[in-house]
């Protein structure tokens, strides 16, 4: 830390441990919500997707990243395309720097920051249990030249021993169950073992029809 920044230090500096513990109270709050929202617009119980991630115990991590700026930006990535592989992500994302991108298409597009706003991500859970209607966002983040990046990202995920599958009222004869059942220590043990790929990592859970 500079002199510079040791003045503006406060004398009392907020635990950090006592932030981040409120911050991810309230993010958790926000996603129960879209949980509901989510739930009723797939015609399900409101509680639905919530009750089968495991209620109030579901799994969550709270991650800030560091993107140092970078000479030469297009030699590398801050993180390579992947899509998330738990329920959603609620992501802080720098105000003054982008770098996240999605992928539509064969494009990849740059989200321009708003100030104060979050962005969502739909994980790849929601992926499973909605049977496909909802699909989990391929994303990855470019490194800048001049500045560097911090974001913050809140991982709302299951309870990892708990089965993930197509809710049964989304399934049908027309719509047969896309994913079989497997929880979420399994998916995240296989996506260990195979290493970031976009969204190969859901496609591979397709079962064979
Ligand atoms: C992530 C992620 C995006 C960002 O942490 O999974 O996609 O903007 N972060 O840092
Ligand atoms: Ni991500």
């Amino acid at each position: 830390m500079s002199m510079r920044d040791q003045n503006k230090w406060p004398s009392h500096p907020r635990e950090c441990r006592e932030l981040i513990a409120e911050y991810s109270n309230e993010v958790a709050n926000l996603c129960e919500n879209l949980l509901k929202i989510l739930s009723i617009n797939l015609g399900l119980d409101e509680d639905y997707l919530q009750r089968v991630i495991g209620g109030e115990e579901i799994g969550a991590c709270f991650r800030a990243n560091f993107y140092p700026k970078c000479p030469q930006p297009d030699l590398t990535l801050g993180l390579s395309p992947h899509s998330d592989p738990g329920v959603l992500t609620i992501l802080l994302p720098d105000d003054h720097v982008s770098g996240l991108q999605v992928r539509r298409g064969d494009d990849w597009i740059t989200v321009k920051p708003i100030p104060n706003a979050f962005i969502v991500n739909i994980g790849d859970q929601i992926q499973v249990l909605s049977n496909g209607i909802y699909k989990s966002v391929d994303h990855r983040v470019i490194v800048n030249s001049g500045k560097e990046r911090v974001s913050i990202a809140f991982f709302y995920n299951p309870k990892a021993d708990l089965l993930m599958q197509p809710a049964k009222e989304l399934v049908t004869e027309d719509r047969p169950a896309l994913y079989g059942p497997m929880t979420y220590n399994e998916y995240r043990l296989s996506i260990r073992l195979r290493g970031p790929s976009g969204k190969s990592q859901i496609k591979s859970l397709k079962t064979k029809q």
